[in-house]
């Protein structure tokens, strides 16, 4: 109950407008969902054990000192001089405190370099691998299979199988960045030039939160990735939609959207696969509406705020690349009901 509310009030901190966008989604360090962050909080309940009895003897050994310190009154001050000769001697109270104290830390040590090696253990065979890669300020994932036909790309949102693991290739396109989906794993830094991986396994169905945890520019509080572990079955519909190209215009103010896009500068930026759009600075959009939210957690994925967001981007999202849009209303909603189709 406690470590709920606690999380409620770091979610209103750390990032309102994310909060809104997915409220069911879980940010708890407390809540592991996995054997990385069930390791980790693990390792974090014999820390907050191990200090609290310290600072509890500490408080009482202090406490004990004073009840036993020599009074001081109106009249007569304590005789310092005397002090030397009446004290009782300290030496090996002290050193035993030493001696625990240095006992404490290396079984702190010992259990940190176990929690290590615990996180490392987890078995890697039928992985599923995804390239997350860290944009200023958004996520693209590729994920990968050894069938060139079965790749595809999405982003700010993985789906995962519950049970298997996921192995994740860091990069960061152009600062550092760093992924942080607190009830599946620890922090790891997305590094400019140089590649990494973490790999984590989801044991519940769910959504998990991870803020962008290195501060990356202007919008590094709106650049949210979402984590949904899916039952197998589930994530392998998924996967299969999210391989096939965008479904065609279904009707002539779709098929004036698609015209739209293909033809202004969406398609420069932005990948729309089986269109001429195959742009590649910006997220991948040919299932954009099968995603709970636009602008990496910033608003709910609906047909107001995606026309909010495309008519004019820097008023939600100051400092993003992509730019302000000067569409006749019935474009804009030409666009948009094109978007709104792409499941
Ligand atoms: Cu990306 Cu902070």
């Amino acid at each position: 109950m406690i470590a709920r509310r606690a999380a409620a009030l770091a979610m209103l901190t750390i990032g309102a407008p994310s909060v809104r966008a997915a409220s069911g989604a879980l940010h708890d360090v407390q809540v592991p969902a996995g054997p990385q962050a069930q390791a980790l909080f693990d390792l974090w309940v014999v820390m907050l054990a191990v200090c609290t009895l310290v600072f509890i003897a500490t408080m009482a050994a202090l406490a004990f000192a004073l009840w036993r310190a020599p009074r001081a009154t109106q009249e007569t001050a304590p005789d310092v001089s005397s002090l030397g000769g009446n004290e009782p001697n300290l030496a090996r109270p002290v050193a035993l405190a030493v001696a625990l104290s240095a006992v404490l830390l290396f079984a702190l040590l010992v259990a940190s370099v176990f929690t290590d090696r615990a996180i490392a253990r987890l078995p890697l065979a039928n992985a599923l691998h995804i390239e997350l890669t860290g944009h200023q300020w958004w996520w693209e994932a590729r994920y990968d299979d050894a069938e060139p036909s079965r790749l595809f790309t999405t982003a700010n949102e993985l789906h995962v199988p519950v049970g298997r693991p996921v192995v994740l290739t860091l990069r960061a396109d152009d600062v550092i960045h760093s992924f942080w989906v607190p009830s599946l794993h620890g922090k790891k830094d997305l590094i400019p030039g140089r590649e990494s991986t973490l790999s984590f396994r989801a044991d519940r169905a769910g959504v998990y939160r991870g803020p962008c945890a290195e501060y990356c520019g202007y919008q590094h509080a709106n650049m949210t990735l979402y984590v949904i572990a899916d039952e197998p079955a589930d994530y392998e519909r998924w996967a299969a939609r999210q391989r096939q190209p965008a479904p065609a215009p279904a009707n002539a103010q779709q098929q004036r959207g698609l015209d739209l896009i293909v033809g202004t500068t969406c398609a420069m930026c932005h990948t729309i696969a089986g269109t001429r759009a195959q742009g590649r600075r910006a997220p991948d959009l040919t299932h954009v509406a099968s995603r709970t939210t636009i602008a990496a957690g910033t608003m709910p994925n609906n047909a107001g705020t995606r026309a909010a967001w495309i008519a004019n981007p820097q008023r939600i999202k100051p400092g993003a690349n992509m730019p302000p849009h000067a569409l006749a209303p019935q474009d804009l909603a030409a666009i948009n009901a094109f978007l709104g189709a792409l499941q």
